[in-house]
């Protein structure tokens, strides 16, 4: 299974990049905003540290300024991966990327029909955003299982990355019922590691070889 992790914090992407277990980074507005730099900049620096896809969203909402604003994105390194959200717009700039081998990755997906349509347009990934279904008292979970019917179906070659994850308990369920990448914030990444038996074993481990 494929991990990114979900952030635009340059320190947090390296300690975690150091652990082996990440892939690649996904960014959003929001976390760009939240961490005070500039896109072009941080997205730079992520492609200088993480060897792997490397998502950054566009902010045009028409389909010649996504069109301009991600093909800059895309000179930057050739691990960029262009975000963009699930609109018609979205949609024919998802297919124009592909035929110009521009990979992407279509945001803000909340039914697995709009994941169907973004595989048929050629996106490389699509995300589902399952915490936030939950928030509204949907089951995010059942999304990625129709998803990866449906893919699996017609094997379409789009990656399902799993999105808007906020618990431990929704990386191992994504990971159970196929996602093919979990994208994950720093501080779940770090949770993923704890089980206080394995504290508590290594203590008495360590305490008996003293005797
Ligand atoms: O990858 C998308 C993700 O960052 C959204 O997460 O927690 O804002 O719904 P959240």
């Amino acid at each position: 299974m494929i991990f990114f992790i979900d952030t635009a914090e340059i320190d947090d992407v390296k300690e975690f990049y150091d652990w082996g277990i990440v892939d690649g980074v996904t960014t959003n507005p929001s976390l760009i905003a939240k961490s005070g730099g500039n896109q072009k900049e941080i997205i730079t620096k992520l492609a200088e540290i993480v060897d792997g896809p490397i998502s950054a969203e566009v902010l045009a909402t028409d389909f010649d300024g996504m069109i301009k604003e991600g093909s800059e994105l895309a000179k930057i390194h050739q691990n960029v991966v262009i975000k963009v959200p699930m609109t018609i717009d979205g949609l024919k700039a998802t297919y124009w990327f592909h035929k110009n081998h521009i990979r992407t990755n279509v945001t803000l997906v909340f039914s697995a029909n709009q994941a169907l349509l973004a595989a048929k347009n050629g996106a490389s990934y699509v995300s589902p955003f399952i915490g936030r279904l939950d928030d509204i008292g949907h089951t995010g979970l059942e999304l990625i299982r129709e998803i990866k019917t449906i893919f699996d179906n017609y094997n379409f070659e789009t990656k399902i990355l799993a999105a808007s994850i906020r618990s431990t308990q929704h990386v191992k369920d994504v990971a159970l019922a196929g996602s093919d990448v979990a994208t994950i914030p720093p501080k779940l990444l770090k949770q993923l590691i704890k089980h206080p038996l394995t504290d508590i074993g290594l203590e008495k481990f360590l305490a008996d070889a003293k005797k």
